[in-house]
């Protein structure tokens, strides 16, 4: 089986059983972002404990990319402190699954999941005083 196989093969098996999929009581921080392109949401719930993202959900609807996606960055944040959470990059996420080289219009349906957690992080940053509301929206400026 080549790598492509396997990755496609991933992608597929998480949209079915995604990982951590679920609304979040009382969440620390919590952001709902859509695709313009198709209409499909996610949203993502955190709970941070000690400057560290000690618990995180999701859910929504979206394609098999988007889910996939979403599951496998929920799986790579969880127990990260808020700094290291916010250095995940694109790479890092498009990696995990073999999907560097997407069509521009399907990087919009990997990356949504990883907007919605920087959104999340950037509103609880600037609420509890951690960063300047303008140097969180130079960041968030560079996602794509
Ligand atoms: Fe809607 Fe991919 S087609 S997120």
């Amino acid at each position: 089986m080549s790598s492509r196989d396997i990755y496609h093969e991933m992608i597929i098996d998480y949209s079915r059983n995604p990982v951590n999929f679920g609304k979040m009581d009382n969440p620390d921080a919590t952001h709902h972002d859509a695709n313009p392109l198709c209409g499909d949401s996610v949203d993502i719930d955190l709970k941070i404990d000690d400057s560290k993202i000690s618990d995180i959900k999701f859910h929504g609807k979206g394609c098999a990319i988007c889910m996939a996606c979403s599951s496998v960055l929920t799986e790579i944040t969880k127990g990260k402190s808020l700094d290291e959470a916010r250095d995940i990059s694109k790479h890092d996420l498009l990696g995990e699954l073999g999907l560097e080289h997407l069509q521009a219009v399907r990087i919009k349906c990997a990356l949504l999941p990883l907007k919605t957690l920087k959104f999340a992080l950037y509103t609880y940053l600037a609420k509890h005083n951690h960063d300047s509301v303008e140097s969180l929206k130079e960041e968030a400026a560079g996602l794509y």
